[in-house]
């Protein structure tokens, strides 16, 4: 008998608003075989699947962006990682441990040789590594920081969501080259963690108050660097807040992505980029893939990773079927660390 297959399928696009569970169905598909391999292609089996942010752009059916949009009746899909059950490709053997941002939300599947990388396996690090400290989020952490921001020692840095998948990477980048680093996280656990990194103050953005103040008394001269993964408020403030010649990170907006027309924050302080000379870096990670910045970020995590002088808190959910829970989860603050969902276990055989 054919192992089952769950497939998590998108029900209807939602352009604007908060998504909900009723949006996605989890239906019991047809396991695909190794018979019905195209050549150059694998059937891989999912050990992880991340969830990230962006895939709330992916919900609204709109075409103008950098990513094509989920469809209605098809699987979710992005980064994962997994195992190759069998393979028509001269690239890939079966066990090979693969990674790729085309793994569709189902328990095994196929995917052509193009759409996936090998990485390392039996090296004692989770899979799931790949898909956070040393996967997508960091490198984003490292292209908005180091390639982007030039900075450098002794400057002031605010990073927002600083507990989170890119947050906690971009501290602990920050600290190594000798910034002072302030963050910004949502819950009192999240604090002490990101202060656990080294960070020089945190505060609870939902707890301290009013949030100029708090960045006024935490940063009294200002902010060289601010690396923003939340929008709204915390960057108005940013923008009130940055020193001459700042530069901004402009890496995402979660405070924004469940808002409508109606609910939307309005920025008011962006009359300081002109005379502040402020800089602001609009960037989508998946273009620096192809250059030099993607070495080097590999080469400096790797070597930090192997001496302990890197942490990286990942945040597991069991089970394909709470798949869509653990992305709502996302824009809830929810999660605590890199949000993943593990699918089937490493050794699990067929
Ligand atoms: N430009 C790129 O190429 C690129 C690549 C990857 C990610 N990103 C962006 O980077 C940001 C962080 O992504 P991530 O993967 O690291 O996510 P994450 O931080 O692991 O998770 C999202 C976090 O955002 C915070 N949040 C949720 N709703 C919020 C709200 N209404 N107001 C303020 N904060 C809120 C929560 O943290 P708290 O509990 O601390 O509020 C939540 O835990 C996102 O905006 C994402 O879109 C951009």
């Amino acid at each position: 008998m054919a192992p089952s297959n769950t497939s998590i399928k998108l029900v209807r696009n939602i352009p604007s608003g908060t998504p909900t569970l009723d949006d996605f169905k989890i239906e019991t598909i047809e396991t695909p075989t190794k018979d019905s391999l195209k050549p150059d292609q694998v059937l891989v089996r999912t050990l992880y699947l991340s969830c990230d942010p962006y895939f709330r752009g992916r919900l609204t059916g709109t075409r103008d962006s950098y990513v094509a949009s989920f469809a209605p009746g098809k699987p979710i899909e992005g980064l994962g990682v997994g195992i190759v059950e069998a393979s028509t490709s001269s690239k890939f053997s079966e066990g090979d441990l693969v990674t790729g941002g085309s793994f569709l939300w189902e328990t095994r599947h196929v995917l052509s040789e193009s759409e996936i990388t090998k990485v390392p396996s039996n090296t004692g690090i989770s899979p799931a590594n790949y898909l956070g400290v040393l996967g997508m989020p960091s490198f984003t952490a490292y292209v908005g920081l180091v390639s982007l921001c030039s900075p450098k020692a002794g400057e002031t840095i605010l990073v927002s969501a600083a507990s989170g998948a890119v947050g906690q990477m971009v501290v602990q980048l920050a600290k190594a080259r000798g910034l002072r680093v302030i963050g910004a996280a949502g819950s009192d656990d999240k604090v002490d963690f990101v202060k656990s990194l080294g960070a020089d103050v945190v505060f609870n953005y939902k707890t301290c108050g009013s949030l100029q103040e708090t960045v006024k008394k935490a940063a009294p001269q200002g902010i060289d660097i601010y690396f923003d993964n939340v929008g709204g408020e915390l960057l108005d403030v940013a923008l009130s807040s940055m020193k001459f010649n700042g530069r901004i990170a402009a890496c995402g907006m979660i405070s924004q992505y469940n808002a409508t027309p109606e609910t939307a924050y309005r920025i008011k302080n962006l009359v300081n980029i002109v005379p502040k000379k402020v800089s602001i870096f609009g960037f989508i990670v998946t273009d620096y893939y192809s250059k030099p910045d993607y070495k080097n970020f590999i080469d400096e995590v790797s070597a930090s990773l192997q001496q302990g002088k890197v942490q990286y808190k990942l945040d597991e959910v069991t089970g394909l079927e709470n798949a869509p829970q653990a992305l709502l989860d996302l824009f809830e603050g929810k999660n605590f660390g890199k949000r993943v969902v593990k699918v089937t276990d490493t050794n699990q055989r067929l």
